[in-house]
């Protein structure tokens, strides 16, 4: 006990040393603009609830309901007995959305991306990956076993390189986030499928940060740049803009039939709770049948922006609702971080090995729940904090 309890303090201790340690901040109540932590209120630009719905009451009267008919846990994995039918629903539901012939639901994000490429990429493929990527997007590729080549972030000219040396005949797979989670810019999809048909690989997009918020309709970067039906997979998360819990594969029939048979993070593992797909279930239809809360989310996002970069702090390419503010150094987002808490905002320092060695941020994030003055708020305390 004693040697394990010395090992893990001299490591916290060095986190602590470089300013790198992590700590959970107590939250009290629902998720929202304003959070009450510590018996205070405070402005939150630090979640990724996009649309504002992870508190919208629709969706917790979807998650009641379910709970009323199907119960709290769906008791077993979906191939066992948990195949209920609020996720058949927000299958369904998906796949119309998205336009593809089938979706299926994993119980998160992260569960989905370790599932799908663990069971696309063998020993005998290679994974092309931007620099960037998430981290469940890296984790899926190392327990893949395939070779992993990291191409620089957005370097099209590097990944085209890549897959002319790669022999012809080898399973080649190409993976990138459609919004950087910790940058806010747009992967070049067209520009990567574009290679991907010329060099005979496979794509799959993480649309984590796109769906929701990036499209004509809402349905992600595939549709901003108008790739519909030239993707092989797209990922999402119902976690963000959806305002609940769970990941999701949008795609073909046979993909969905390949990974309900391969992907051992969907097979190995409990379903979702019904009352969670419920309430996802609704969150998409809202992000359907409400554009006015992307419009909106938008402008506010370019209000930010434009803001900040009027005082002078670098955004780095940020196009989409995430807006990081660079700092370089980890100290400095961390006290940056607390200056603004001190005057009641919450706006998360992210720092290594979440982003590269001297690139430490604010990661703001605005929400359609915000108002135009909660922004404008932020950028006077920013001008004072700096
Ligand atoms: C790009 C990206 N992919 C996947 C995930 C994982 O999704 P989830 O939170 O639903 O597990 C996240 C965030 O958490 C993400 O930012």
């Amino acid at each position: 006990m004693r040697m394990l309890d010395n090992f893990l303090q001299t490591e916290l201790n060095d986190l602590q040393s470089r300013h790198l340690r992590r700590l959970l901040r107590n939250v009290d109540g629902a998720q929202g603009p304003r959070v009450r932590i510590e018996g205070r209120e405070i402005l939150n630009f630090s979640s990724n609830d996009y649309l504002g719905l992870a508190s919208d009451p629709r969706l917790a009267q979807a998650a009641k309901e379910a709970l009323e008919k199907e119960g709290a846990g769906a008791g077993a994995s979906r191939l066992i007995s948990g195949h209920l039918s609020s996720h058949r629903k927000l299958e369904q539901l998906l796949a119309d959305f998205k336009g593809t012939q089938s979706a299926l639901v994993f119980s998160t994000g992260y569960m989905a991306n370790v599932g799908i490429i663990s069971a696309l990429a063998g020993r005998d493929g290679i994974v092309f990956s931007d620099r960037l990527n998430h981290a469940s997007i890296v984790d899926g590729i190392v327990l893949s076993r395939a070779e992993m080549k990291r191409y620089p972030h957005g370097g099209m000219k590097a990944l085209e390189e890549m897959l002319k040396e790669t022999p012809a005949g080898k399973k080649k797979l190409i993976v990138t986030d459609s919004v950087f989670s910790m940058d806010g810019d747009i992967a070049p999809l067209d520009a990567i499928a574009d290679l991907a048909q010329r060099y005979g690989a496979m794509v799959m997009v993480d649309e984590a940060h796109g769906f929701g918020v990036l499209g004509k309709n809402g349905k992600g970067a595939v549709e901003h740049f108008g790739l519909e039906g030239k993707i092989d997979i797209q990922m999402g998360t119902l976690s963000k803009a959806a305002g609940c819990f769970g990941g999701y594969i949008c795609g073909c029939e046979t993909l969905r039939e390949y990974l309900i048979n391969k992907a051992r993070s969907f097979i190995y593992t409990t379903a979702m709770p019904p009352m969670a797909a419920a309430a996802s279930a609704r969150g998409v239809e809202i992000i359907r049948d409400e554009p006015a809360r992307r419009t909106y989310l938008l402008e506010l996002a370019n209000d930010l922006r434009r803001g900040l970069n009027d005082l002078g702090f670098d955004t780095m390419n940020s196009q989409t609702p995430i807006i990081p503010i660079l700092v370089k150094d980890a100290k400095t987002a961390v006290e940056l971080s607390g200056a603004l808490f001190e005057e009641g905002i919450w706006a998360q320092a992210i720092r290594p090995p979440t982003v590269p060695q001297n690139t430490a941020r604010l990661r703001l994030t605005v929400t359609a729940a915000h108002t135009r003055e909660d922004v404008e708020r932020l950028v006077k305390a920013l001008r004072r904090a700096a």
